[in-house]
């Protein structure tokens, strides 16, 4: 792990940034998000595994990584794609043992890899214990509140108690079959935790000290802004609420303000530690209350969704940069920049469809995913080259960056996966998404195979034929290819990048142009002609240049003179 210095960025008027210094080496860090179950899989059952992650610990040495973080790995009938969580301190039997886990953390950290797991707090899943009990207990037990029970309206209760939706769609509703029904903010299988039960904070408590008992060296908290609730009633009708963005802690569900007790209460734990825990929280909240997840009392870090909702405008990418600096300066923080996660169409998909006016490309691809990606026509080659600019662009900026397993190939998301094989809550309960299956895909390491190297078997989603020409072994002999860009962005990013300075450089509005530490530019060409380039040294160029001229949709890192 990479020693960086970490400066605190402040921004004028002109978008000049200036700097303080601190050491944290979270800070810059760049971290690879592996799904487990569909990495590597050693044992030839279809489903990757932890044995598997260890087998590939050379190829995330030579990526250049400083850490990955693994999305749930434990006990789970696969309801929500392992965030249906049946033992929170264990490995599911499928990926592996315990010991597996161990192995798995000693062979990253021979690597200099640090490693973050996931911890699901807002839910557990319905076949977990306490659920069973909680169901079995019958109403006014005792072990019923440790999730979210009430009475359903109606004369024998035979109706949920208000109109509130899941994320997944449908009713945030489930009966228990005595007249009461339970909260889930997303599958029914995935029952929500009441937080005001002591037993369940003191559960979390020693599941975090387990895991970080074990060497892990952080978390990342799944949902961390949905786990304090007012179900008191009256119940505000669901079109009221149905907008989770509020700027003052007054949604029922979402980001309320005394969800930082129980951070803070973690903080504690995780300071207890030498070297102290990390800690990244998913918060999707209002971009004025995120740095509260990421204040130095409460998570540390919280992701910035921005720029992965960003459609590819450069004045798109101007504000996105402009708010995550600036919630640097005000929060004295620093920000996680990410193009992508399991939960979205793939980067270079999102980018390779038909940018339009009044959707978001994020839209644009979901809409595209419902019609098996029949409609619009997908430009994969345009996709790929956009992504490769764009993901130069967020390896130079200041904080720390995710980077989620595929990525570094250029994945495409995969469109047609046959309904009876979708894995994915969403995909059944609404008709309007297809769900997030085609980014979930195991990853070809091998142009050959009954898997493209993901294991001995065909894994748990088919894999499209086209993913041959994506394949590790592929890239691997192609100087030009994706993944050799990624390994050459991220050397070069320890060497440049070494403090957070950034500013903007005056030049046309098609073109993205921000000045680093030591001179550094990453200058970007969003618009369709190439365009001139200052004199200089180029170091990086996301594509081929066009007789030294920046051609549309590529970016560069060069020393000007
Ligand atoms: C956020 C996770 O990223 C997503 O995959 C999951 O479905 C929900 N949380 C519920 O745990």
């Amino acid at each position: 792990m990479r020693h960086t210095r970490w400066v605190t960025t402040t921004i004028d008027q002109d978008h000049q940034a200036r700097t303080a210094v601190s050491t944290d080496l979270w800070r810059t860090a760049v971290v690879y998000q592996i799904y487990p179950r569909s990495f590597a899989d050693s044992n030839g059952d279809g489903i990757g595994d932890l044995p598997g992650i260890t087998s590939r610990v050379p190829y995330l040495r030579s990526l250049g990584v400083d850490a990955v973080w693994l999305s749930p790995f434990y006990p789970s009938a696969l309801a929500d794609g392992g965030y249906d969580v049946d033992d929170h301190r264990n490995v599911d039997p499928r990926l592996g043992t315990l010991g597996d886990f161990d192995a798995m953390i000693s062979a990253l950290h021979g690597a200099d890899i640090k490693v973050i797991v996931d911890i699901v707090p807002n839910h557990t899943s319905n076949r977990h214990p306490w659920f069973r009990e909680a169901l079995t207990a019958g109403r006014g037990a005792p072990q019923r509140d440790r999730y979210l029970f009430r009475n359903g309206l109606g004369l024998r209760g035979e109706q949920p108690p208000n109109d509130w939706e899941s994320m997944f769609g449908g009713s945030a509703w489930a009966p228990a079959g005595d007249g009461q029904w339970y909260f889930h903010c997303f599958a029914a299988e995935q029952p929500d935790l009441n937080w005001e039960n002591d037993e369940v904070r003191e559960d979390f408590r020693r599941t975090v000290r387990f895991w970080a008992d074990r060497g892990v060296d952080g978390f990342r908290i799944d949902v961390a802004h949905g786990l304090r609730k007012d179900l008191s009633e009256p119940y505000l009708p669901w079109d009221e609420i149905a907008d989770i963005m509020r700027p003052d802690g007054s949604h029922p569900l979402w980001d309320r303000d005394d969800v930082h007790e129980i951070y803070a209460d973690w903080r504690r734990i995780f300071d207890s530690y030498d070297p102290p825990r990390f800690a990244v929280g998913e918060a999707s909240v209002h971009p004025a209350r995120r740095a509260r997840y990421a204040s130095a009392d409460s998570l540390g870090q919280a992701f910035n969704f921005a720029m992965q909702d960003a459609d590819w405008r450069p004045e798109d990418y101007r504000e996105v940069i402009n708010s995550g600096v600036a919630d640097m300066i005000n929060f004295a923080s620093t920000t996680s920049w990410l193009l992508g996660c399991h939960d979205t169409p793939r980067v270079a998909t999102r980018y390779g469809l038909p940018l339009e006016e009044d959707r978001p490309a994020q839209q644009v691809a979901r809409d595209w995913l419902l019609a098996d990606g029949a409609t619009p026509r997908l430009d994969r080659a345009l996709g790929e080259r956009r992504a490769r600019a764009a993901i130069m662009i967020l390896l130079a900026l200041p904080g720390s960056a995710y980077i989620y397993q595929g990525e570094e190939l250029g994945l495409q998301e995969v469109a047609d996966l046959p309904r009876e094989v979708l894995e994915d809550p969403m995909a059944s309960r609404t008709t309007k998404e297809k769900g997030r299956d085609g980014c979930r895909v195991p990853l070809p390491w091998s142009a050959d195979g009954p898997s493209y190297g993901f294991g001995q078997h065909v894994g748990h989603l088919p894999q499209p034929e086209w993913f041959a020409a994506y394949a590790v072994d592929v890239q691997e002999a192609d100087p030009g290819s994706m993944l050799n860009l990624y390994r050459r962005a991220l050397a070069l990013r320890r060497e440049l990048f070494v403090s957070d300075d950034l500013h903007w450089v005056e030049s046309e509005s098609s073109v993205l142009h921000f000045a680093r530490p030591g001179g550094v530019r990453c200058i970007t060409n969003f618009g369709p002609a190439p365009v001139a380039l200052p004199v200089g040294e180029i170091l990086l160029s996301s594509g081929q240049l066009d007789q030294s001229r920046l051609p549309s949709d590529t970016t560069v890192w060069m020393r000007a003179r």
